[in-house]
This record gives C-alpha cells, sequence and structure tokens, in this order.
C-alpha cells in the first residue's frame, strides 16, 4: 500500500548511500524517486559534449536552462534519465562526468535552473527526493528531512567497490581524493552549499549497511506519521 501525500527529502556527500537508500525507501512506501544528482550530471555530460569550459558559467546556465530532461520510471522499476531523448543513465556515472559535475553544481544559474524543475517536481508531494541542498532549499516543506553521512575513508571504500564491480580500475587512494574535493566544492559554494538542514535528523552510516539504514528510515516515518 502506497502512504500518500507525503515528502522526503534525503541529503548528504557522495559515498553516503542516499541513492541506495532514497530508491529503497521510495519502492517501499509507494513514492516516486527523484534523483537531482543525476540532472546536474546531464548538465555537465552536455558541457563536455559541446566543448563548454566548465568555468563559463554563462554558457552552463543557457544550457541547463534550454535541456530537455525527463525521468522516467522503467517497466522493471528501475529509474533512467533521458536528456534530449537519449537515455544518458549509463553516462552520467563515468568518472569524466563525475570530476566535473562538482564545478558544474556550483554556478548558480545552473542551480536556478534546476531547483526550479525539482521543486515542481515536488509540488505534488508523494516523493523521495535525493540530493545536497532538498531539505534546505528545494523542499524546505518536506515532511520528514535526513541527512546521511559516513566517515570519507567508508566512503571511498563503498564507491571502490562499486566500481570494482563494473570492473573500473582505479585505486581506493584516487577515489577518496576525488571524494574529499567534491566535497569541498558543495561544502563551500556561495549558492546552496551542502549543510543538514535545520531540523534534520543526521543519521551516520559508517558502521550501518543499507537494510539497517532502510530500516531507520521507515520507521521514523512509522513513528511519526
Ligand atoms: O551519487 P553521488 O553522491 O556521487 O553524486 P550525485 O548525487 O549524483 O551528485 C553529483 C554532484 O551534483 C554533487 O557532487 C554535487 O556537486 C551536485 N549536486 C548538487 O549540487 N545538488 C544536488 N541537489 C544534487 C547534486
Amino acid at each position: 500500500m502506497g502512504k500518500k501525500g507525503i515528502s522526503i527529502a534525503i541529503d548528504g556527500p557522495a559515498g553516503s548511500g542516499k541513492s541506495t537508500v532514497a530508491r529503497r525507501v521510495a519502492e517501499a512506501l509507494g513514492l516516486l524517486y527523484v534523483d537531482t544528482g543525476a540532472m546536474y550530471r546531464a548538465v555537465t555530460l552536455k558541457a563536455q559534449r559541446e566543448k563548454i569550459s566548465l568555468d563559463d558559467g554563462e554558457a552552463l546556465t543557457k544550457l541547463a536552462n534550454e535541456l530537455d530532461l525527463s525521468y522516467k520510471k522503467m517497466p522493471d522499476h528501475t529509474y533512467r534519465l533521458f536528456m534530449d531523448g537519449e537515455d544518458v543513465s549509463d553516462e552520467i556515472r563515468t568518472e569524466r562526468v563525475s570530476t566535473g559535475v562538482s564545478l558544474v553544481a556550483a554556478v548558480k544559474g545552473v542551480r536556478r535552473a534546476l531547483v526550479e524543475r525539482q521543486k515542481q517536481m515536488g509540488a505534488a508531494g508523494d516523493v523521495v527526493m535525493d540530493g545536497r541542498d532538498i531539505g534546505s532549499t528545494v523542499l524546505p516543506e518536506a515532511d520528514y528531512k535526513i541527512f546521511l553521512t559516513a566517515s570519507i575513508h567508508e566512503r571511498a571504500k563503498r564507491r571502490w567497490l562499486e566500481l570494482q564491480a563494473q570492473k573500473v580500475d582505479v585505486s581506493l587512494e584516487e577515489i577518496e581524493e576525488g571524494l574529499q574535493k567534491r566535497d569541498y566544492i558543495d561544502c563551500n559554494r556561495e549558492t546552496d552549499p551542502l549543510r543538514p538542514a535545520p531540523g534534520c535528523l543526521i543519521l551516520d552510516t559508517t558502521d550501518l549497511d543499507i537494510d539497517q539504514v532502510v530500516g531507520k528510515i521507515l520507521s521514523l516515518i512509522n513513528n511519526n506519521p
């Protein structure tokens, strides 16, 4: 049975388990899942393809305003992101995009454009949205706000295991360095920096597995209807 009319904001740094947890919570409660990071990644991919410099804020803003993005739930319950009609779900996860995305996401005009779209997607409720600024900016009225974190070493290890499984050859040190850089830019940008929203529940997942984190969030919701 779907629990209706609620909105859940899940924020946190890279590798905190946000996307997996948010997707599982949405599935368990019959809510729509929106991955806002995927939208910043799509703008980054498009900019890289068009050879737009990642410090050209004006060109990036134009791109973010014009890009046709749609996020669709497939029959097998996975979500795919379409950019100008093309399924870019896999390409937006490459290291090349990961390395550039925080620069693009720091551009004020890009954030304005994407936050506006995200607010529209969340307006009807019945949604779990994950990102960096959901509880603070996109859905400040969300019924539940959760901030997931974990030690940098644990987050790097999770990402490394994911990449190992995809046969991507990269060292744990490189991953840790990349995450640290991205955290730094995300936490220190002027517009909507990454930080826990007032009143959110902060969950340190360093010693918790996905089932335990999902369980904690579901019991928070069930105990505070
Ligand atoms: O999955 P992972 O944590 O690696 O990243 P993501 O959620 O796909 O987000 C990629 C990047 O997009 C982040 O490092 C942020 O720079 C940016 N982002 C943001 O600024 N605001 C959001 N609401 C979501 C993502």
